[in-house]
């Protein structure tokens, strides 16, 4: 059970420790942060100390102490020490999920899964990170023009130092996961500021990390309050990457004020579904139930709008209506398909959307329905570009359908987006599938499947105001590392040899003789 057993050690009383220097304490502020069940209105789920200015300053200084040694730490027991965090996650999957169904409303089997899915995230990393970080590049001087072969540079990749990582409430365990594991396996120490929905199934799963055995100082996770000290944490000078996942406007502030360091940004999106008339229809329903509705729309990979050929609207529509019916409605922990929204605010922000739409003529294909921070799925078609749904992100279990006459009308839509995170394209032409992929300006595009990140080793991306950098293990572990060489002159070009002309004169015992390729430097 949640802050119990192994997990006892994070709570006092029902107040959650935040973990700074290898230690769960309580935060001297005295301030505690709520976090709410989103199923109950007004219902708390759980308190957390909130850490003061000085605890955080103090978690940074620590993280750069410790990153000294880690990056000293040989890759392979850096690899062992991230499988050994993923058993001890597989083994308490349980209560980290608990959290995960209490603080952000995922449903039962879901939350389960997210910690599974973290643990072979990290297992991965260790694996990936020992092939990547164990090769560097070698170039040599005589293949620019004007060289002669007298200059050699290894590159290899150097950990940046310490890494801030924020991730959302949606996935507070996988996406915390996905930065931390690359950061750690390339050398580097991690601050975690957990979101506060959330928070909870982030400390306990960093328990994990603690009871691996990391050196004290090198991970932490301080709760703030975001209001008061979200500046200082993200404009910190001892820190050199942020990794951030969550709102735009978030986003594009920290990037404003971060700096000269490395962003990974992923900031949402409005992942359109072109629908084509030779397309597979039935796939296409079932993708946007799957791909719309799953966690009531709160991915950043949900089909946020669907642009479907008039000619075959009214079939996909009838389709994807008559699969709404069968949605089951209600609590995380009865493994509801479509569960409460994360906050009423945010609950309040989809009733806007769906109102406004409403006001303009779009046609709800289902009645209305809310009752706190549940919303009934709703399909809601003959969406025009003057609604606000046609371009803005719901993040709940509402989908606009725009009926299009050709499939550059849909591109333009696409492309016409402030976001660009993923997108997908339903047809049997593989010809057209290729064409309108390179077409939507898009990080990623689905070939007859909704979008979605994982698996977690893929590339993902967004343009425009979807982010910045690329995520996937691999391109984690590049993002939070830097390139450095070193070059080695020679005092004389030297072109490396091998093979067997016997006419070549060689090595001679004894003092150096001038005529012999071993010491001619020496003694030419
Ligand atoms: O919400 C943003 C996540 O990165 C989406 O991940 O496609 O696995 O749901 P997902």
């Amino acid at each position: 059970m949640a802050g119990t057993g192994t997990f006892k050690e994070i709570v006092e009383g029902d107040v959650y420790k935040f973990y700074a220097d290898g230690q769960w304490r309580l935060s001297s502020s005295g301030n505690i942060s709520y976090v709410y069940n989103p199923t109950v209105a007004g219902k708390q789920a759980y308190k957390i100390t909130a850490c003061s200015k000085d605890e955080v300053n103090q978690a940074f200084q620590s993280a750069k102490a410790a990153q000294k040694i880690w990056a000293k730490t040989p890759l392979y027991k850096r690899a062992e020490m991230l499988h050994k965090v993923a058993e001890i996650m597989r083994k308490n999957k349980g209560p980290i999920a608990e959290c995960l169904v209490k603080e952000v409303a995922k449903p039962a089997k879901d939350s389960v899964t997210e910690v599974v899915r973290s643990a072979d995230l990290l297992s991965y990393t260790a694996e990936e990170g020992i092939r990547i970080l164990s090769e560097g590049k070698f170039l040599v001087s005589d293949s620019f023009p004007g060289n002669p072969r007298n200059k050699l540079c290894l590159a290899s990749n150097a950990p940046l130092g310490v890494i801030l990582a924020i991730p959302p409430f949606n996935y507070p365990v996988n996406l915390t996961c996905s930065k931390i594991g690359p950061a750690l396996i390339a050398g580097n120490a991690v601050v975690v500021k957990p979101p506060t929905q959330g928070s909870v199934s982030t400390l306990h799963m960093m328990h994990c990390f603690h009871l691996a055995g990391f050196p004290k100082g090198l991970l932490s996770c301080v709760p703030i309050k975001a209001s008061e000290l979200g500046d200082y944490v993200t404009t910190h000078p001892l820190v050199n990457c942020i990794s951030f996942t969550g709102g735009c406007d978030t986003g594009m502030s920290i990037s404003k004020k971060a700096g000269m360091v490395p962003l990974q940004m992923e900031l949402g999106g409005k992942d359109a579904m072109i629908v084509l008339e030779d397309g597979d229809i039935e796939l296409a329903a079932t993708n946007i139930i799957k791909g719309g509705f799953s966690f009531s729309g709160q991915r950043c990979t949900a089909v946020k709008v669907v642009l479907v050929m008039e000619s075959v609207a009214d079939k996909l529509v009838s389709s994807v209506n008559a699969k709404v019916a069968q949605l089951k409605v209600g609590p995380p922990e009865n493994d509801c398909d479509i569960v409460p929204v994360v906050t009423e605010a945010s609950a309040n922000f989809i009733e806007g959307l769906v109102t406004d739409a409403k006001a303009k003529n779009a046609k709800l294909c289902q009645e209305w329905k809310r009752q706190g921070n549940l919303i009934w799925p709703l399909l809601i078609d003959n969406v025009t570009t003057d609604m606000r749904i046609a371009w803005e992100e719901p993040f709940g279990p509402v989908i606009p359908v725009m009926r299009i006459k050709t499939p550059e009308e849909g591109v333009k839509h696409c492309n016409s987006s402030k976001y660009g995170l993923q997108g997908c394209v339903f047809t049997s032409d593989i010809n057209k599938a290729m064409l309108l992929s390179d077409a939507m300006e898009s990080g990623t595009i689905q070939i007859n499947s909704a979008p979605a990140r994982g698996p977690d080793h893929f590339p993902f991306q967004g343009i425009r105001e979807s982010g910045v950098g690329s995520q996937g293990v691999t391109n984690s572990i590049n993002l939070m590392t830097k390139i450095k060489t070193t070059v080695l002159n020679l005092p004389t070009a030297s072109y490396t040899m091998v093979g067997g002309d016997v006419s070549l004169p060689i090595e001679k015992k004894g003092p150096a003789c001038g005529d012999c390729i071993v010491c001619m430097h020496s003694y030419g």
